[in-house]
């Protein structure tokens, strides 16, 4: 029995020195220490031995079970080690390597420049009101005081869902989805996407924007509008800039206006962007009709307002002397990285 003890261990050793995975050598722990191992069968046959020899060979065994236990342990040890070793050698990284670029997005000019209007009237102290593309005849039309067969339909050219459903061809139903819901004092400033259905070219497209502003309180007045309207030019295109109201006619304003703003690339002399005039028209604006207020529950004879229409696209085309309209929505990044 010692000498099988002693030839266990030897073989152990021998074997030990071959294995070279942390596999074989759990098969190495079986195969001796294991329930059915040569070692633990060497144990079991211990009570067919002698008193005398008994302690004997009890030492023996204990012995070369804890050696086999630490040689074996020590060689995982060794082993682990090294393939870990190995593994780092195959995944090292080399720091020195040239990155991948990663391309910083941007807002859209559109955007960037919405923003910049949004901030101005914000700091004015109004509120950004959002409503729905999808629209009913009702406010587009209707309740702005353009009925069925007015000539202010036809300048719209609509794209019709249903009968009495349309995408909304202007900004301004947003005046009265607002007034519906909201007592006065108003102060809100409604941006958003508008759809006539023109053909594409470098000034018309089927979809563009507006940005709608609306006033209503008591004792507003069309100097409130000009007030306004001014200190916003003021902030988007500097100090210098001037504007100038002309008459014109809108069915939801009375009186109505167009407003122009001095050409900010002449100043006013006259140059190629302004066509020789001095002057780029910007927005329509006027006194809120009563018909319109008293359409929406609001007293005309109590309360009074303001409201003006801008058109996004242009005054981004004419801040930046974009000259095809078509460049903002072709999503071109050698266009929209300039910005
Ligand atoms: N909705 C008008 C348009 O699309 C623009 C406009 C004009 C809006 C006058 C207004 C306004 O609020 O007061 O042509």
């Amino acid at each position: 029995m010692k000498e099988k003890l002693q030839q266990i261990k030897t073989e152990v050793t021998d074997l030990l020195a071959k294995t070279n995975d942390l596999e074989g050598l759990e098969q190495l722990r079986i195969r001796f220490l294991g329930k059915k191992g040569e070692l633990t069968a060497v144990l079991k046959g211990m009570g067919q031995l002698s008193a005398e020899e008994r302690p004997v060979i009890g030492a023996l065994a204990n012995e070369v079970r804890s050696y086999l236990e630490q040689e074996i342990d020590s060689r995982k040890e060794e082993l682990s080690a090294k393939m870990q070793e190995e593994k780092l050698k195959k995944e090292v990284i080399d720091v020195t390597m040239p990155g991948k670029k990663q391309e910083l997005g941007k807002l859209h000019p559109l955007t960037q420049v919405l923003d910049e209007i949004k901030n101005i009237f914000v700091g004015l102290g109004f509120q950004i009101a959002e409503g729905p593309e999808v629209e009913y005849d009702y406010y587009n039309f209707e309740a702005l005081n353009i009925p069925k067969n007015h000539p202010a339909r036809d300048t719209q050219d609509t794209f019709y869902i249903e009968d009495n459903i349309v995408l909304r061809t202007q900004t301004s139903p947003m005046q009265v989805r607002v007034m519906e819901k909201q007592k006065p004092p108003i102060r809100i400033l409604a941006p958003g996407r508008v759809y006539r259905s023109d053909a594409v070219d470098a000034t018309h497209s089927p979809v563009f924007h507006q940005v709608e502003g609306l006033v209503v309180d008591k004792g507003v007045t069309m100097a409130d509008l000009k007030g306004t309207l001014e200190a916003f030019i003021k902030e988007l295109y500097g100090a210098d800039a001037k504007v100038r109201f002309r008459p014109h006619h809108f069915p939801f304003t009375e009186p109505s206006a167009e407003m122009d703003v001095s050409c900010f690339v002449c100043g006013g002399e006259g140059c190629r962007v302004c066509k020789g005039e001095g002057w780029i028209e910007i927005l329509g604006c006027g006194m809120v009709h009563p018909k319109v207020l008293a359409n929406c529950g609001i007293d005309p004879e109590e309360y009074s307002g303001f409201a003006f229409g801008l058109g996004l696209e242009r005054v981004v085309m004419r801040r930046y002397g974009i000259d095809d309209l078509r460049l903002f929505f072709e999503n071109d990044l050698r266009f929209l990285g300039q910005f």
